[in-house]
């Protein structure tokens, strides 16, 4: 099968990797994904001393703000792309040395953590990749504490209808949603309680789901 550009580069923003990977695609997710995640990251109210798991944490930016309001707290991250371990591990380098920031290779359907064991989980971009939507929601569901909290930052259906290479590529962009079928799917997954936390911009609007266990 051929695979133009807007393939290739929907597959990087998937799993950023080589040269494109490393310098543009991180650069772009930088500025299209600011707002977005700097609004995850209020919603959050970090306390010092939380264990905080981020998912597909691209180039590390928002874990970065994460960590300066921790105090004994940590950070895990997981994300699939050796790419991005490598420039965060880089980015973060003494938090990561000293143990305060732990990255790893892992896929969100199967997150190599113990049950209950993390106050909040932060994903922000990444659930249009997820394998498998409602299995991916149970899993971190399985690792958060009773009554943790996740929160999922993503651009609602309409937002992504907007760019070409989304409706070009579903099988790399599986899951576009309204925020009401977001809702329901955190919902079905079992979390007790679901917001959809809207931001309003002149550009384009930043929605989160902050799930409850
Ligand atoms: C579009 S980027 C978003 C990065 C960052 N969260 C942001 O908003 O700027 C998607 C990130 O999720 C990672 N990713 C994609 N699918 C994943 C999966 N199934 N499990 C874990 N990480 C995944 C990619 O490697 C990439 O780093």
């Amino acid at each position: 099968m051929k695979v133009g550009f807007s393939g290739y580069f929907a597959k990087q923003l998937s799993n950023p990797h080589g040269f494109l990977g490393s310098r543009f695609i991180t650069r772009m997710m930088n500025q299209g994904n600011e707002e977005l995640e700097y609004f995850g990251l209020e919603l959050m109210n970090i306390n010092g001393d939380e264990h905080i798991l981020e998912i597909g944490f691209g180039n590390g930016r928002i874990m970065q703000e994460m960590n300066n309001q921790l105090n004994t707290g940590k950070i895990y991250g997981i994300d699939i792309s050796d790419e991005m371990i490598t420039q965060t591990s880089k980015r973060l380098k003494a938090d990561v040395n000293s143990g305060k920031i732990v990255l790893g290779k892992a896929n969100v359907e199967k997150i190599p953590f113990d049950d209950n064991s993390i106050d909040k989980a932060f994903t922000c971009n990444t659930i249009y990749f997820w394998p498998n939507l409602e299995k991916c929601a149970k899993e971190v569901m399985r690792v958060l504490k009773q009554g943790g909290t996740l929160y999922c930052g993503f651009r609602e259906k309409e937002i992504m209808s907007r760019y070409p290479f989304v409706a070009q590529y579903r099988n790399i962009f599986k899951h576009t949603m309204t925020e009401q079928e977001v809702k329901n799917l955190f919902e079905k997954a079992g979390f007790s309680k679901v917001n959809i936390q809207v931001k309003k911009s002149e550009f384009v609007d930043s929605y989160f789901a902050v799930a409850t266990k």
